[in-house]
């Protein structure tokens, strides 16, 4: 049950641009395990669609710049060609894309879609299409989406057919980034159900969902992991880390949520304040050190290691390093 589907070392994503060098994700550790849903959060800037972007197609300016990301013990992401990446695509990683506008060809019947990824992955298209519509039943939507171009699509039916789509070769890692932010309420607990399901049903062997969203990981994930300036810098199961977050900077994730206790004027004294640095050139030592309440003299010059404070709690921060 806990053999890993993906893991991340020191694993390093760039941009080329034409002011330098934009540190996106930085050295980053984690691991995604069979049968469960890792949630990422992190505020916006934080580099996470780069980090998923990148282990499914990366493009130019976007470039791997260290580490590896290693699928299945075996197929390092960070290093395969083309042909092995088209390979894997669908087949043992897919991505639900932050922007679904974007996802699917405007002029394409999505049977014609279909139609292309057979050919394109050497299956039967009557087969295929047979199990798209299968999947589209799961997300309650009927098969006459077949005969329909994208334009034609609602946002949520989009969303929902790039599911159906993202699932079709049950993929062992499933990656959703953001996938509830443009939906209203209903449909994001129907989405987040739905996700959860997948996994469940073992359609997608593992899931990553990513959000900058603490309330819907609160309902989807069974570990989390919060991403801050291009690093990983919490890990742990749910439970602990949302009632006893070990970060300073998880704790003001979690703390500028209103809970329904909360009064308004209380939530907004304890909003977020300050933004995310600046990653071309990012604060030394750690990253967080100019908004962080606890930031001390170290804090400014050397970075923090990951620490395991206890059984599967990691946390980079200098309040836990033992003197
Ligand atoms: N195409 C690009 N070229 C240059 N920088 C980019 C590009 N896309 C994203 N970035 C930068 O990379 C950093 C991380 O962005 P992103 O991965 O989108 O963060 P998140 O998904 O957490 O909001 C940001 O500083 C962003 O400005
Ligand atoms: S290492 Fe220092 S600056 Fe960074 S989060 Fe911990 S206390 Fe704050
Ligand atoms: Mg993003």
């Amino acid at each position: 049950m806990s053999a890993t589907v993906l893991r991340l070392k020191e694993y390093k994503v760039y941009y080329k641009t034409f002011t330098g060098i934009v540190r996106a994700v930085d050295g980053v550790d984690l691991e995604v395990r069979r049968g469960e849903v890792l949630g990422i959060i992190g505020e916006s800037g934080c580099g996470k669609s780069t980090m998923v972007q990148s282990l499914v197609l990366p493009k130019p300016p976007m470039f791997i710049a260290g580490g590896s990301a290693k699928l299945l013990g075996e197929i390092d992401l960070a290093k395969i060609d083309s042909n092995k990446r088209r390979e894997v695509l669908l087949k043992n990683i897919a991505l639900i894309p932050q922007y679904v506008m974007d996802a699917l060809p405007a002029i394409k019947k999505i049977k014609v879609f279909i139609k292309d990824l057979a050919k394109d992955k050497g299956v039967e298209y009557e087969e295929l299409v047979e199990k798209f519509v299968e999947r589209l039943k799961l997300v309650n939507l009927p098969r006459e989406v077949l005969d329909m171009y994208p334009i034609q699509l609602s946002g949520g039916m989009k969303q929902r057919v790039v599911i159906s789509i993202a699932t079709l070769f049950n993929p062992d890692l499933l990656i959703a980034d953001e996938p509830t932010s443009a939906l209203d309420v209903v449909t994001q607990r129907y989405v987040l159900e739905l996700l959860r399901d997948l996994v469940n049903q073992k359609i997608a062997g593992s899931l990553m969902f990513i959000t900058h969203d603490i309330a819907s990981i609160r309902q989807i994930a069974d570990r989390i992991a919060t991403m801050y300036a291009g690093k990983i810098v919490e890990v742990g199961p749910l439970e602990n880390v949302v009632s006893s977050p070990l970060h300073p900077y998880t704790a003001m994730l979690i703390k500028s949520v209103p809970t329904v206790e909360q009064s308004y004027k209380a939530t907004r004294l304890s909003g977020l304040a300050g933004s995310p640095p600046s990653l071309i050139n990012p604060p030394p030592g750690c990253r967080f050190h100019p908004r962080c309440p606890y930031a001390m003299d170290v804090c400014r010059r050397e970075e923090p290691p990951m620490i395991e404070v206890e059984k599967g709690r990691f946390v980079a921060c200098w309040l836990y390093a033992k003197k």
